[in-house]
């Protein structure tokens, strides 16, 4: 037979290979990579690091946690007032971004939450039909 034998070398090379596939983006996901770097990316940054005092960091932000409606409302809203994070004290506006239509924040949410959520989120996807039924709920 001249099957290959499962050498250390060629183990290592699998675990190589599985680990670089499984940090490419999902696919499913490239919409909403897209819509980040499109409407978010240039002022919260490529890593979601922002910029002390003046963008507020999304990695680890409390509106990526559980809240999936305060996050839809801060997106298509806009935000202003003092907003104090371990990193810094923010208090800039963040104009509404109204292009998104409900398909497009389902997308964007997922995105934000399978990237930089911490451990204990709910980062189930967010069917459009539910993003549109926390945006009927926004207070303007
Ligand atoms: C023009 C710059 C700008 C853009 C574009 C922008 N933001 Fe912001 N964002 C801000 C500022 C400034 C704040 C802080 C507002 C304050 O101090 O009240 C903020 C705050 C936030 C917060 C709250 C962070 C926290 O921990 O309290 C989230 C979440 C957020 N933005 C998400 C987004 C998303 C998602 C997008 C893209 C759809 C986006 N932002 C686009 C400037 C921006």
């Amino acid at each position: 037979m001249n099957r290959p034998k499962a050498t250390p070398a060629r183990a290592a090379a699998l675990l190589v290979a599985a680990l670089l596939l499984s940090s490419c983006d999902n696919p499913a996901n490239e919409a909403g990579a897209a819509l980040y770097r499109e409407h978010c990316q240039a002022c919260h940054g490529a890593d979601g690091q922002g910029f002390k005092n003046l963008y507020p960091p999304l990695a680890g932000s409390g509106y990526l946690r559980g809240a999936p409606g305060e996050l839809i409302c801060l997106i298509t809203n806009g935000v202003r007032g003092d907003i104090i994070t371990a990193d810094g004290d923010y208090n800039v506006l963040m104009p509404a971004i109204t292009r998104l239509d409900d398909a497009q924040l389902s997308d964007l949410v997922g995105y934000l939450s399978d990237r930089w959520a911490v451990a204990d989120n709910t980062s189930n996807p967010l069917s459009p039909a539910a993003v549109a039924a926390f945006r009927k709920a926004c207070v303007p």
